[in-house]
């Protein structure tokens, strides 16, 4: 029998190659000439893997900045028909302004298989790892959620900590959370790192919670494929929440799913590009859905 191919080992140097890009940008103050070079490196890289893949999630339309397009036809056109979620820098003010969690990612599922999200920029999200993936509920209250994953992980509540977007409109969110005991973590941008820090060991991030943007909750649900974790979304389109529960099977109906994800600053998860005296080294997760490997690929580039 041969083999699966396991994309997910040409998909990294995808991710590597936008990284790569972005990294001569950290700290520079330039958010759209960082996102451009990733764009134009991972554009580059992306149509030698073997795959007829379509851009699903390809990010950038939020804030007009540079993009792959839905639509686009990427890859070589020998492989499988694929959706293609993109993100060449998810994190591109962090980039700019030289702080920690941006990467680069991508992430590969059968053709149909991934949420479209068309206009809908903004999801309300829940994101945890395995243990407590199946007691979170987006519908059920702040504090019962905190509460349940507290239980599944034998964990005192005043113990969880919880990983927040620092936006205004999260204000009334982290009082709630506030008042449960819980911990809470801000960042500034970059919620599917974070959201894949719920779901690996010592991270000391326990959930995911508030509204970002949706592509990045269709790249989440990849990541939680992989992970055997879970993400419930709520579509938010002007100040409105719809109901509607979005679950990670919603998002990607799928588990032969890869993803690759390149740190371009340093992050919990991976660490950014060093440059070196030959070139740079690089750090990224690689993984895959049907057979839950998790590979972490440290790269030396002789530049
Ligand atoms: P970009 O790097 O593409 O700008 O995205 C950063 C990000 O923080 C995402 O991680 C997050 O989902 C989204 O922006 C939140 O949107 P907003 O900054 O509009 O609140």
């Amino acid at each position: 029998m041969i083999p699966d191919r396991n994309l997910a080992l040409e998909l990294v140097r995808v991710t590597e190659t936008a990284a790569l890009a972005a990294a001569p940008w950290v700290g520079r103050g330039e958010k759209d000439l960082a996102d451009g070079a990733a764009v134009k490196a991972m554009r580059a890289m992306i149509n030698t893997v073997d795959m007829s893949g379509v851009v699903v999630i390809g990010e950038g339309e939020k804030d007009q900045a540079p993009m792959l397009h839905n639509g686009e036809q990427v890859g070589n056109g020998d492989g499988p028909s694929c959706d293609v979620a993109v993100d060449p820098i998810d994190g591109t003010s962090l980039t700019a302004q030289g702080m920690n969690g941006a990467i680069s990612v991508i992430a590969l599922a059968p053709r149909g298989s991934m949420f479209d999200p068309q206009d809908s920029f903004y999801m309300n999200k829940i994101v945890t790892g395995l243990e407590a993936a199946s007691v979170i509920d987006i519908t059920k209250s702040v504090s019962e959620n905190i509460s349940r994953v507290a239980k599944a992980k034998s964990l005192n509540v005043t113990d969880i900590t919880v990983v927040v977007l620092n936006r205004p409109r999260h204000k009334n969110l982290i009082e709630e959370i506030r008042n449960t005991g819980a911990r809470i973590k801000l960042i500034q941008d970059g919620d599917v790192a974070a959201a894949i820090e719920t779901a690996r060991p010592d991270t000391g991030i326990d959930l995911l919670m508030g509204i970002g943007g949706t592509p990045e909750g269709v790249i989440t649900a990849v990541a939680m494929i992989c992970l055997g974790g879970a993400i419930q979304g709520q579509l938010h389109k002007d100040g409105i929440t719809d109901p509607r529960v979005l679950t990670t099977s919603d998002l990607c109906n799928s588990e032969d799913v890869f993803l690759s994800a390149t740190g371009i600053t340093d992050g919990e998860i991976v660490q950014g590009i060093r440059h070196t005296k030959f070139g740079a080294t690089s750090h990224s997760l690689v993984m895959r859905g049907k057979s839950k490997t998790v590979r972490l690929i440290r790269t030396e580039h002789n530049l």
